[in-house]
């Protein structure tokens, strides 16, 4: 999937570096060539000889390596790739970046390239929520740079929360949805899939009966023509998809974090089917039963995702898609939720069971749009998802 590509592998100096051992593997299983880099602290973690074995090739570790510079100058190290991955991409090497520094090998071949840059940022958790490192972050997304992570959870260090570097799998899923070719190339889209969980106690919650195959579809499809694909998934029974970075939510809540964190995007796809409401104070208890009483439950109102981002004021996606799933005067229902959300377009579909759409292989949707409602013909989801991946390509084009 990645034959003929070529990746120059810049290794920052964090613990997370040893995960880099494993991205170049898993990165040659699939035909890519990995071209590694180390920077000083990097060679702390990892040394330049099992990078280099892994790589079979050669590991440059110093700027001022004489031999490199008559055999490669740094100016074409930093040419000869498809994608320059960073990672992990420290605070420091972050802020390096983002300042145009370019004092060793690593910064150097980073201010010189003009291939795109992909960041897998691995830090402590205080470090990633530091004001710096989110400015930085911010510029380096402006200037272009593409993000995969960080994930939450327990920390080297022994903190929690975000600042993990993605696995490597993660990485190179994000690798070949940079690199795939097609008439999405160079797009980031953002979709949502699956249902959400919105818990009542810590063991019991409220569901609804997506399946998650429709937006699986759709985020394979995009990243079969080329697109990035952000994936933002509730817990769904669909097999995830292949070629695209996941992001797994429970709530509604996490689910328009994720989002946000997700963007910027050319396109967002929202086929979540989003729990419309919660359970007001849920909590860290479970319920108990008690005879003759019966617990009642308070709902509040869930965040509208679609919504939300369809009516961003800075940053909004330059499509935005969203999904209406009725069982009544389904495109009446629909072209009105399209104005009331602010989206561009709705994928409107009749859920009634007797249509067999909810849970099933098959789906019969109409496209509304400005300019009006088009109706599909019944097609298997796999079929729906390759023609509306078409038509954003064109929408983007
Ligand atoms: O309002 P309704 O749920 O019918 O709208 C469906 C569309 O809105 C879908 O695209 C769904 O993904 C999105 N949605 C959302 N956040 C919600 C509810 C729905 O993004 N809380």
């Amino acid at each position: 999937m990645l034959a003929g590509k070529r990746v120059l592998l810049i290794i920052g100096g964090g613990i997370a570096a040893y995960k880099c051992l494993d991205l170049i593997r898993r990165l040659r299983e699939r035909g890519a060539a990995v071209t590694p880099v180390l920077t000083r602290a990097a060679q702390e973690f990892v040394t330049p000889l099992s990078v280099a074995a892994l790589a079979g090739e050669k590991a440059f570790t110093d700027l001022f390596d004489l031999t490199d510079e008559a055999e490669m100058g740094h100016i074409q190290l930093s040419r000869v790739a498809d994608l320059v991955v960073v990672a992990p991409a420290t605070a420091d090497l972050l802020a390096k970046m983002a300042g145009g520094h370019a004092n060793d090998l690593a910064t150097t071949l980073l201010m010189a390239t003009d291939t795109p840059v992909l960041c897998v940022p691995a830090m402590n958790v205080r470090m990633y929520e530091h004001a710096a490192t989110g400015r930085n972050i911010a510029q380096l997304t402006a200037d272009g740079v593409r993000f995969v992570g960080p994930n939450a959870g327990d920390m080297a260090c022994g903190e929690f929360g975000p600042g993990r570097m993605s696995e490597p799998m993660e990485i190179v899923e994000a690798v070949q949805g940079l690199l795939a070719d097609g008439p999405l190339k160079g797009k980031r889209v953002l979709v949502t899939s699956g249902p959400t969980h919105e818990p009542i106690d810590p063991v019991r919650y409220i569901a609804n009966r997506s399946s998650g195959a429709q937006g699986t579809a759709i985020a394979e499809a995009l990243a079969a023509m080329g697109a990035e694909v952000v994936f933002v998934t509730g817990p769904a029974d669909a097999v995830r998809p292949q070629g695209v970075a996941v992001v797994e939510v429970e709530t509604a809540a996490e689910m328009l974090s994720a989002v946000e964190a997700g963007l910027p995007a050319d396109a967002a796809v929202f086929a979540a089917a989003v729990a419309d409401w919660r359970v007001k104070g849920a909590g860290a208890s479970k319920i108990k039963k008690v005879k003759g009483k019966l617990p009642s439950l308070e709902f509040v109102e869930n965040p509208d995702i679609l919504k939300t981002v369809s009516q961003m004021k800075k940053g909004r996606p330059g499509l935005v898609v969203g999904f209406a799933a009725e069982t009544d005067d389904v495109i009446a229902n629909a072209v009105a939720k399209r104005k009331r959300k602010g989206c561009d377009w709705i994928v409107a579909n009749d859920v009634s069971p007797e249509t067999g759409i909810m849970g099933g292989s098959e789906n019969a949707v109409h496209l509304i749009s400005e300019e009006g409602v088009e109706d599909w013909p019944r097609m298997g989801k796999g079929e729906v998802a390759r023609q509306l991946a078409q038509r954003i390509a064109k929408a983007l084009d």
